[in-house]
């Protein structure tokens, strides 16, 4: 924490150190109440500071219990120390070492950031600014050295210890029933990096040759117990290993590759060199305790956070603004890993909805922010889909913008240039601008302006000039601190299909660049011509989501339903569709307000139909576009004055409708895709489970009680999570006469598995039902669970706050003020995760005055309190602004 919290870290103050550590030596000695870290740094004042200037080291909550400076124990006036500062006042001219010894409490560490333990395991995370909770150090990721660990514990209580790097030694601490591990890191790392490990674990081992020879030894450690569900996480390992060799010509470069699974973990895993430390729910998986999505999700965790050995441990950040430099970046290769181990198309849908659903509604309210930003209280705030996602899209966008070859080019030459550096956003586009020959001047702005922009089309066909005409207009709103805008540099991939499904080619293309098949718009209003066309075409734009922009075409619903049908482009078939569906639903939600019955327009319903029957494409795609825009995408796309109990009712009684339409088509392919053999986690097994399920939920919310009884015999019959949780699901928001039964069932299988009950309060938290606020109340009394969990916290309390549109967002603000309460204890416990879930109020000022009076109401209270942490200090006050 920073001694004046009121003061921003701004981008256009950062300063190189003043000086430099070139080594680490940690000698950490554990013990439940007390570990004794002693630092030996090796330090030097860089060329262009003055003799003399005093070197000021970075603390967080530290107790100093010994320094000595050159091996002499410092004098009272030789330096100053405070828990978040050290300061030497007068530093040696030369090369100097500095030996700090500081007193932790791991157990006492609820912020579980720095040293803390988790389930008895000694563990630490230090990303963003958690090494200054362990020692007083330059915590600043600038700051590359070369750290030697030594760990010391009782042989009982950890038997197992863990550093970066590769092991050295190890071996008892003779007379003692301690032991020691001494690890060595030879690649200069930024602090944030540091990790260290010590518990009674259980070991996964395998070991994978790199391209270049060397035998790399893998482990994943684990509780006692869960050895047996590790074996997806290992193998996602290794195909992320090969993948990257493959497609960026990197490998591994240290002899082990260590992951550890812990319990209580804030985010969902951590890169640090070598050593990555996972959150549990990242690494374990057995059919009968994860989902096909658990899976999913594993492989592109493990995969990310691999890809940050390269992008973000070889080649790291300048400062805190660049975290988009690793982060977008490596999002971008996670995406990319698993579109080549499943389907692309699917992905890519999977990954544009997740983007809408949780960037866009940042992007569009008061935590709006730049890709990458300029200011900032708490970086912790800045873990976000805007860096993330929307990081991952402009990556996306400029490969799309220069072409395959330039991009791999690009990429090429950032790894020889920058290798081993802390770097710039500048930097990484300069690679790109040389390897392409395009100026990215005007798609510098991409990282520099929040908020999504409009992109308006228009088309006009002549029939005897054989000519399309389309005119861009691009709009982009203003946002926190950002009044006016510039217009951006956008890629837009556009096909033109013929009225006999086959793609139209123009002669010639003017008033725009392209590269292939992406046109380059980049001026507010932008003409674009394509002439000599043989016939009318239907033109399928922004192919593949080709930019994060919010597009409004003119195609009106016939032609939308064609694209629908016919586009070449998988992505777009599923987003003409959505985007009927969505504009269906936005009617339907106004008339819902006025209690009018939702009807379905014949078209749709036939457009459905056609899709459930469609044998010749995969499930997972027909599956992807039987599936609802959610209810916080229909509030979004509304966009002001939102009831959400409008958009709610609207919601079921359109699937209602759908469902009972036709009934028996979906009933005839919900049996068509029952398992063919035994489970297996693989893309194609998953897309007839995904497929299956999801029309099993249009089963329970139909008016048949043969469809809905379906749902119980599902939940019975099922031997695998996938479908078991499916069908839980469905109940419990259904509110089916079985529900009760299956929560009971459920809860007595999964009482001893932490990961299938979050799960279990998960579904509950997110039933749109009246009741629901009472029983996450009740729940939070549970002997399950537990505050200081915070998947337990995100499963319960958070699942509530962003995944319940309706009742969060309760008429009469209980909801609200329920999910402030909870944040402003957890803040004591666990600020980081509390700020995290007051997120959750980042739309309130679209919705209807009513609600938005209650938001702000439970908003201001807490922004009054006077001991707030500064992470949650900051969301409420960015909310409010
Ligand atoms: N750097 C981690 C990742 O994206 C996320 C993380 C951030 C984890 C901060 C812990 C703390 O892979
Ligand atoms: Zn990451």
């Amino acid at each position: 924490m920073r001694p004046d919290t009121s003061a921003p870290v701004r981008l256009e103050d950062y300063r190189a150190p003043a000086y430099r550590i070139s080594t680490v030596h940690l000698d950490i000695r554990l013990a439940p109440r007390s570990a004794k870290v002693r630092a030996r740094l090796a330090l030097e004042r860089a060329s262009d500071t003055a003799p003399g200037t005093p070197l000021v080291l970075d603390g967080d909550d530290l107790r100093l219990t010994a320094l000595s400076l050159d091996g002499r124990v410092l004098a009272d006036g030789d330096y100053t120390v405070a828990p978040d500062r050290l300061e030497i006042v007068s530093p040696p001219t030369g090369p100097f070492t500095l030996e700090i010894e500081t007193t932790l409490d791991p157990d006492a560490n609820t912020k579980l950031m720095g040293l803390y333990r988790s389930n008895g395991t000694y563990c630490t995370q230090c990303e963003a600014e958690g090494f200054r909770r362990i020692t007083y150090f330059l915590d600043r990721p600038d700051c590359l050295a070369v750290y030697t660990t030594r760990i010391e514990a009782r042989v009982g209580e950890a038997p197992v210890l863990l550093g970066n790097g590769n092991p050295v030694e190890s071996g008892p601490v003779p007379g003692t029933d301690r032991h020691y591990a001494i690890w060595h890191d030879p690649h200069p790392k930024p602090a944030y990096l540091f990790a260290m490990v010590a518990g009674d674990l259980a070991c996964v081992s395998d070991s994978f040759r790199t391209c270049e020879g060397r035998d790399v030894a893998l482990n994943i450690y684990v509780e006692h117990g869960n050895e047996g569900a590790c074996d997806w996480a290992m193998d996602s390992l290794k195909r992320s290993m090969r993948w990257d060799e493959e497609v960026f010509g990197r490998a591994y470069d240290l002899d082990v590759f260590n992951i550890v699974a812990v319990s209580d973990f804030n985010m969902g895993a951590m890169e640090n060199k070598g050593l990555n430390i996972f959150n549990d729910k990242y690494v374990l998986a057995r059919p009968e305790t994860a989902t096909d999505q658990d899976y999913a999700g594993i492989e592109t965790v493990i995969a990310h956070e691999y890809f940050h050995n390269w992008t973000g441990n070889r080649i790291t950040c300048r400062d805190w603004f660049q975290l988009c430099l690793k982060e977008g970046l490596t999002v971008f290769r996670d995406q990319e890993f698993s579109a080549d181990m499943r389907s692309r198309a699917v992905k890519r849908i999977a990954d544009v909805r997740l983007l809408k659903s949780h960037q866009f509604p940042e992007d569009a309210g008061p935590l709006a922010h730049p890709v990458r930003p300029r200011l900032y209280h708490e970086i912790n705030n800045f873990y976000t889909a805007t860096v993330y996602e929307k990081g991952a899209e402009v990556v996306r966008m400029l490969k799309c913008l220069i072409g395959d070859e330039a991009f791999r080019a690009g990429m090429d030459l950032y790894f020889r240039r920058h290798d081993g550096e802390a770097t710039t956003i500048e930097a990484f586009l300069a690679c790109f601008q040389e390897a392409s020959g395009l100026d990215l001047g005007q798609f510098s702005l991409w990282y520099e302006q929040a908020g999504t922009p409009v992109l308006k089309v228009d088309s006009v066909y002549e029939k005897e000039a054989g000519r399309l005409t389309l005119t861009f207009r691009q709009q982009l709103a203003p946002s926190p601190k950002q009044p006016d805008k510039k217009p951006m540099h956008i890629p837009v991939r556009v096909g033109l299909m013929g009225e006999n499904d086959e793609e139209l080619a123009p002669a010639a293309i003017t008033g725009a660049d392209t590269t292939g098949d992406v046109l380059h718009i980049r001026t507010p209003v932008q003409t674009v011509v394509f002439s000599g066309l043989t016939g009318r075409p239907v033109p399928s734009l922004l192919r593949g989501f080709s930019a994060p922009v919010s597009l409004k075409s003119d195609l009106n619903e016939s032609d939308l339903l064609f694209l629908a049908a016919h586009d070449k482009d998988p992505f777009n078939r599923w987003e003409a569709l959505q985007s009927v569906v969505m504009t269906a639903l936005i009617a339907a939600t106004a008339g819902a307000a006025r209690q009018e019955a939702v009807t379905v327009s014949p078209a749709l319903i036939a457009a459905f139909a056609a899709n459930v029957a469609d044998d010749s494409l995969e499930p997972a795609f027909r599956a992807l576009c039987l599936q609802l825009p959610g209810e916080a995408d229909i509030a979004r796309e509304i966009g002001h004055d939102v009831d959400p109990d409008a958009v709610h009712a609207a919601r079921t009684a359109f699937r209602r409708a759908i469902a009972d339409d036709i009934a028996p088509t979906i009933r005839a392919t919900y049996e068509a895709m029952r398992d063919e053999a035994e489970f297996s986690p693989d893309a194609r097994s998953a897309g007839r489970r995904a497929l299956r399920n999801t029309l099993l939920d249009y089963l329970g919310h139909g008016s048949d009680p043969a469809g809905n009884l379906l749902v119980q015999t599902h939940f019975e019959a099922s031997d695998n999570m996938t479908d078991r949780f499916a069908a839980l699901s469905v109940l419990t928001h259904a509110a089916l006469p079985g529900r009760d039964a299956a929560l009971a069932a459920y809860e007595e299988r999964y009482r001893a598995v932490p990961l299938a009950m979050d799960k279990w309060f998960m579904v509950q938290a997110t039933a749109p039902t009246a009741s629901t606020l009472e029983r996450v109340r009740q729940l939070t009394g549970h002997p399950a669970f537990s505050a200081g969990n915070p998947n337990r916290v995100r499963a319960l309390i958070g699942a509530f706050a962003s995944g319940n549109q309706s009742q969060f967002n309760r008429a009469d603000g209980a909801g609200f003020d329920f999910v402030a309460d909870f944040a402003r204890d957890l803040d004591r416990r666990n600020p980081q995760a509390a700020a995290r879930m007051m997120s959750a109020f980042r739309s309130w000022r679209a919705l209807e005055p009513g609600r938005r009076a209650h938001a702000e109401a439970a908003l201001r209270r807490l922004a009054a309190e006077t001991d707030l942490s500064v992470d949650m200090r900051d969301i409420v006050e960015r909310c409010l602004q």
